[in-house]
């Protein structure tokens, strides 16, 4: 098999343990705990040269001048490190930024999580192979197991109802643990490449850019954190033209470009001519958004629990597209390039960086 002759421990078996179906097996994977893992890297970092300021984001970046512009104060760099999930386009090199964030695709995934018996389930990562996949994880939690579930992912903004999904999460879960006691739930974003690989490298002579990666953050932001590290102490990284964010000859990357951005304008008309959510913004309900269309302008309208109305535009900051409104987790959703905002229009995920319009 492929994956031994890379080096891998890796087995093919007839029936894969708990879900009884041929599978392959990778032995002797890590797990680690998220926040223990940060916790540690920010302890070791922290020091006197090196202060970490939370609560910071950066709402501005411009290239040319090098700076960027957190809480009110624009603080000057020599090498900037981008490693916002989707980078920040800032105030210059629009085109080749603009045409590097087309080149990523956003989508979203479904998980639900529950307590199992103890024991119920071995303690391994499994996934299946299918479009879109699911995946089932589990951690010991004292007396009893606590195991995850996800999957249903589809390009953000796009697609049926997100309640829906959410729904049909629990019950494959539940199909698979019946006394699982599920007590969360959420969804995260995955930000793909167009040929699987991440793109991590410097993307101007004094900016470094880490994204795409396709699920797999906790290696590859781990990879990129290796390659800035060489990048800045000027030391030859191995994996700089694999991951370089102007490669182009990967294969079956044209075509997956193609296919990711053909959503593009599609979705930009689609967007535009599909008929409002709502009549008036008097059919808005509490909790509520709504694409309300008012005059010739598609509204996007958001009554908040106290029954207070806020009207923004709909047209998404990025490149003009309708967002629509996500029920199952009260957000405003670019179907175009997977931008989401707050009910009230704060940017909660680019490529956008700017708020919905006030209307
Ligand atoms: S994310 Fe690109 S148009 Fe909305």
């Amino acid at each position: 098999m492929l994956a031994n002759e890379l080096g891998f421990d890796a087995a093919y078996l007839d029936r894969i343990p708990f879900l009884k179906a041929p599978g392959v097996r990778f032995a002797d994977q890590a797990k680690f705990h998220p926040l223990k893992f940060l916790t540690a890297l920010a302890e070791g970092f922290h020091g006197r040269d090196s202060p970490i300021f939370e609560k910071s984001a950066v709402t501005k970046f411009d290239a040319k001048k090098k700076r960027a512009r957190a809480n009110g104060y624009w603080i000057n760099y020599d090498r900037v490190v981008l490693a916002t999930n989707n980078p920040l386009l800032g105030e210059s090199s629009l085109i080749a930024g603009v045409f590097f964030q087309t080149k990523l695709a956003l989508y979203s995934s479904y998980v639900v999580g529950g307590t199992v018996p103890r024991g119920s389930i071995p303690i391994a990562s499994f996934w299946d192979t299918n479009d879109p996949y699911q995946y089932l994880r589990v951690d010991r939690h004292g007396d009893s197991d606590y195991a995850i579930f996800g999957g249903e992912d589809h390009k953000t903004g796009q697609g049926k109802s997100t309640e829906s999904r959410f729904r049909k999460i629990a019950a494959a879960f539940r199909k698979l643990a019946p006394s699982a006691k599920i007590d969360h739930r959420w969804s995260g974003q995955i930000i793909n490449s167009n040929d699987g690989l991440p793109y991590i490298g410097p993307n101007e002579e004094d900016q470094f850019i880490a994204t795409g990666y396709c699920g797999n953050g906790f290696t590859l932001g781990t990879v990129a954190a290796i390659m800035a590290r060489d990048w800045v102490t000027g030391t030859k990284n191995p994996w700089c033209d694999l991951f370089a964010p102007d490669r182009k000859k990967i294969l079956g990357g044209t075509w997956d470009y193609l296919r990711e951005n053909k959503d593009y304008p599609y979705y930009l008309l689609q967007s535009r001519l599909r008929a409002p959510e709502g009549a008036s913004v008097r059919a808005v309900k509490r909790g509520e958004g709504k694409i309300v269309r008012l005059g010739r302008k598609k509204l996007a309208v958001y009554r908040d629990k106290s029954g207070k109305v806020k009207k923004m535009s709909g047209v998404c900051t990025h490149m003009g597209c309708i967002v629509r409104w996500n029920e199952a987790e009260a957000t405003w959703d670019c179907p175009c390039h997977g931008s989401r905002f707050g009910p009230t229009g704060q940017v909660l995920a680019g490529p956008a960086e700017t708020a919905l319009r006030s209307a």
